[in-house]
């Protein structure tokens, strides 16, 4: 056996290789076995450093997450109320002999300001905290066998640096990557299918190779295209490709015959496999994910594969509630089905560069993704914010961003800004056109917008640029009507719409009246509710903002924009405005922080999908003789009838204009029913009953089959009922948790607010009669059983299967 194959097999045995082929890349999780400190520590980067006191831990994580509110924490409200500072990370590993072979770490995010040492040597420094990087270790590493340490310093200690909670830590995956020295480089390839039809479609791949023996190198290079079963549906061979320096580019063409097309609702997804051959020795695989479509913003909308396409999007931030910044696919993926299951198409990843995992759920789920570089350039808005660090960086991050990011067939659009103080001086016409050349130059097949606030085509300067490909704006949506005048034959987006605040299940009457909290520009925060609550009868918005009802329905009025993204998607940490502290998440999410869906959800679903919809709001347990008004969000029927207690209250009808119905009722307790019909033939029920004294606790798990991975997740879904079943609207009560069996609590929610209870313990208050439970598995198969008790209340339980 030679020495090069044995040392081949002792990495594969050494390390958990994802994906790996024998003999050329290997690509191995690195994210077990480091140790963390919280803290600076000043030798921390040196080998010889002893952390035998520091914890042991797994990543992805996010230390902020784990810690306390206080509202004097230097992140401020804004940032979560959550600690944030300084720490290190350290891993030891050993590796066999890489003679002949390149070894890389791969950060897909690290909030931020990171430095990486690898025995006591610095690989470098990366400031922004959700860009992915490599650095190459290979001249650094000790021989075969031998001990090495990473070290990672953490530095997240200037704040106030974000208007949302960011995290801190190594919050993304990390990679260990071997290559051969001839190896596809870094987000190597770039491919585009540049003629498109229903027969045939050209499929262009660029592809980057690296020669890093310092010698010119003769190699063929292979590219073969798979289908969604893995069956070759094309191939080219180029031979002969001189490699005579270290970096040379190698342009194919393939043409593909019938293609699926890619699609939100079918989001069919070939593969590109890329081969490097030495002779008949193979010198690196490498793969990338191809999705046939086309995207066209027109001047009367947008068009997927030449189809009209409404963008029915959110805008999301990065976190996963309860979880923080730490990525988990699972909690992505159930993140996407519940804005799946509303009719969304869309997500913008404000303000900055997602997971890598957040692009591939959505090639595969069928999402379209505005994917957002920047929240400032060189003016703050924050003191520490990047605009720091935009000078010196980022014309690197751009193109980083671009370079790993444009193979996603989700991806239909790139922003270069969010609101960008520069729209106001001339600083902006010069830097817009910088930034867009940059996106060109590495992806001229996707358009390029900024998300903008000034509608005056003279006030604003980075509309000036005349670079954008479509000009998005966000709010203002009154002044939608003006935009074709202003801008004539340009495109249009909205990239914002809403931002009204919603607590799940609170509801302040009358329903009708809006609560504009803060007024204006020169109030800041509002006293509003004293329990910090925000109604959920969509009545309530900040003065730049609308309820989802006005601003929806002014996209839906506007078919020269191509669609919207609306404020938010779920509840994100921090930015709790209209609140100041004890709030510490945003109230803008359709869907609570828990996952939990808000009333709006279903305003969305009636609009966005053809499915029938009746939903029925607010409870039933108010003072007798309180007039209380009842709404339906309905669609795929002419009218909907509401019943108490058996006796009609009326037939009503949405007007064209109308997004739902009202009654307005003396409240009695007892069954309130709604029927909705079409042509006279009921379409749907709904019915919302007073509910009883709290008597039990119903659980009820999103996947009890899980895998053992150290990583899936169950989400479950805690009801307080009363004895006859219904949920009890405000119970509060205390529900504890014991888990038994191959996993753990990873995270308590209940979608309150203003609840400074800790997102790690065993327990949660129910919020308006609901919790959350996130269960996370280890590498252990077995069962794992969930029990859940609170006093005076009947116990439940729940049981989960975790097999390999
Ligand atoms: C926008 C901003 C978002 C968020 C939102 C809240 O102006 O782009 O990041 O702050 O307001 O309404």
């Amino acid at each position: 056996m030679s020495r090069l194959l044995l040392s081949l097999l002792l990495l594969l045995s050494a390390q958990s290789i994802l994906g790996a082929q024998p003999g050329t890349r290997v690509v191995a999780d690195f994210n077990k076995g480091w140790k963390f400190y919280l803290g600076d520590e000043a030798g921390a980067k040196d080998a010889a450093f002893n952390d035998a006191a520091w914890r042991k831990l797994a990543l992805p994580h996010d230390w902020s997450i784990e810690g306390k509110f206080d509202e004097k924490n230097p992140a401020k409200p804004e940032g979560g109320g959550l600690p944030t500072g300084i720490g290190w990370y350290r891993k030891t590993f050993t590796l066999p002999a890489t003679t002949g072979r390149n070894v890389f770490i791969e950060f897909d995010g690290v909030y931020k300001h990171s430095e990486v040492w690898l025995n006591g040597h610095s690989l470098g420094q990366r400031p922004n905290g959700y860009i992915s990087f490599r650095y190459e270790l290979t001249r650094y590493l000790q021989p075969a066998g031998k001990a090495n340490v990473l070290a990672v310093r953490v530095d997240n200690s200037a704040q106030p640096d974000s208007r949302w909670y960011t995290g801190s830590g190594i919050y993304r995956n990390v990679r260990l990557v071997t290559t051969h020295q001839v190896a596809v480089d870094e987000w190597g390839t770039f491919v585009t299918t540049p003629a498109v039809s229903a027969q045939a479609a050209t499929v262009a791949v660029q592809t980057q190779l690296r020669n890093a023996t310092g010698a010119p190198r003769t190699v063929s290079l292979q590219t073969v295209l798979l289908d969604q079963n893995g069956r070759e549906v094309a191939r080219q061979l180029t031979l002969g490709v001189k490699q005579a320096g270290a970096s040379t580019s190698v342009s194919q063409k393939l043409s593909l015959k019938n293609p699926q097309l890619w699609s939100v609702a079918k989001p069919y997804l070939y593969r590109v496999k890329t081969t490097i051959l030495a002779g008949k020795t193979v010198e690196d695989e490498y793969e990338t994910p191809l999705g046939v479509r086309t995207c066209e913003f027109a001047q009367n909308g947008f068009l997927l594969n030449g189809q009209p396409l409404r963008i029915q999007g959110v805008c999301q931030h990065h976190d996963l509630g309860a979880l923080g910044a730490a990525v988990n696919v699972r909690a992505l993926e159930r993140q996407l089905e519940i804005l799946k299951k509303m009719g969304c198409n869309a997500i913008r990843t404000s303000h900055n560069p997602p997971a890598p995992e957040l692009l591939d759920l959505c090639d595969k789920m069928g999402f379209l993704v505005l994917d957002e570089a920047f929240d400032m350039w060189q003016k703050k808005k924050n003191g520490q914010d990047y605009h720091l660090d935009f000078k010196q960086w980022h014309q690197r991050d751009l193109e980083d961003q671009i370079r790993r990011d444009r193979n996603h067939p989700s991806v239909f659009l790139w922003s270069i800004g969010n609101e960008i103080r520069e729209q106001f001086d001339s600083t902006g016409t010069r830097l817009t056109r910088e930034l867009t050349a940059t996106v060109k130059r590495l992806d001229p097949t996707r358009p390029v917008t900024s998300a903008l606030t000034e509608q005056e085509p003279a006030k604003n300067f980075i509309s000036q640029a005349g670079v954008l490909d479509v000009l998005s704006f966000n709010y203002k949506h009154a002044e939608y009507p003006k935009l074709p005048g202003s801008f004539p034959g340009q495109k249009f987006l909205a990239t914002e719409i809403a931002a009204a605040y919603e607590t799940r299940g609170h509801y302040d009457l009358p329903s009708d009246s809006l609560r504009v909290w803060p007024k204006d520009g020169k109030t800041k925060l509002t006293t509003g509710n004293p329990d910090f609550t925000a109604s959920s009868y969509d009545n309530a918005a900040p003065y730049w903002g609308a309820t989802h009802e006005a601003a929806w329905r002014a996209v839906r009025n506007s078919p020269f924009i191509s669609g919207a993204f609306v404020w938010s998607g779920f509840d994100y940490l921090g930015e709790p405005l209209p609140y100041p502290w004890p709030a510490r998440s945003s109230y803008f999410g359709v869907i609570d922080l828990a996952g939990f869906p808000k009333d709006a959800y279903y305003l969305y679903q009636s609009e966005w999908t053809t499915q029938p919809v009746l939903h029925l709001l607010p409870h039933w347990n108010w003072r007798p003789g309180q007039t209380v008004d009842v709404w339906a969000y309905y669609s795929q029927a002419d009218e909907v009838e509401l019943f108490l207690n058996g006796k009609s209250l009326g037939v009503k009808k949405k007007g064209t204009d109308d997004l739902h119905v009202m009654w307005r009722v003396p409240y009695a307790p007892g069954t309130l029913q709604a029927i909705s019909r079409k042509a006279g033939q009921t379409v749907l029920t709904s019915t919302i009953k007073t509910a009883g004294p709290a008597a039990k606790i119903e659980l009820t798990a999103d996947r009890s089959k899980l895998r053992a991975d150290a990583k899936d997740l169950s989400f479950i879904t805690v009801r307080v009922l009363d004895a006859a079943g219904n949920l009890v609207p405000d119970a509060a009560n205390l529900v504890k948790f014991a888990v038994s069996g191959p996993g753990f609590i990873a995270g308590v929610d209940n979608g309150y607010q203003a609840s400074m209870e800790s997102f790690k313990k065993p327990e949660r208050k129910a919020y308006n009669g609901m919790a959350l439970a996130i269960i996370q598995t280890t590498e252990k198969s077995g069962a794992i059983t969930v029990r859940a008790t609170a006093e005076g209340l009947e116990a439940a339980s729940v049981t989960l299967q975790s097999k390999p």
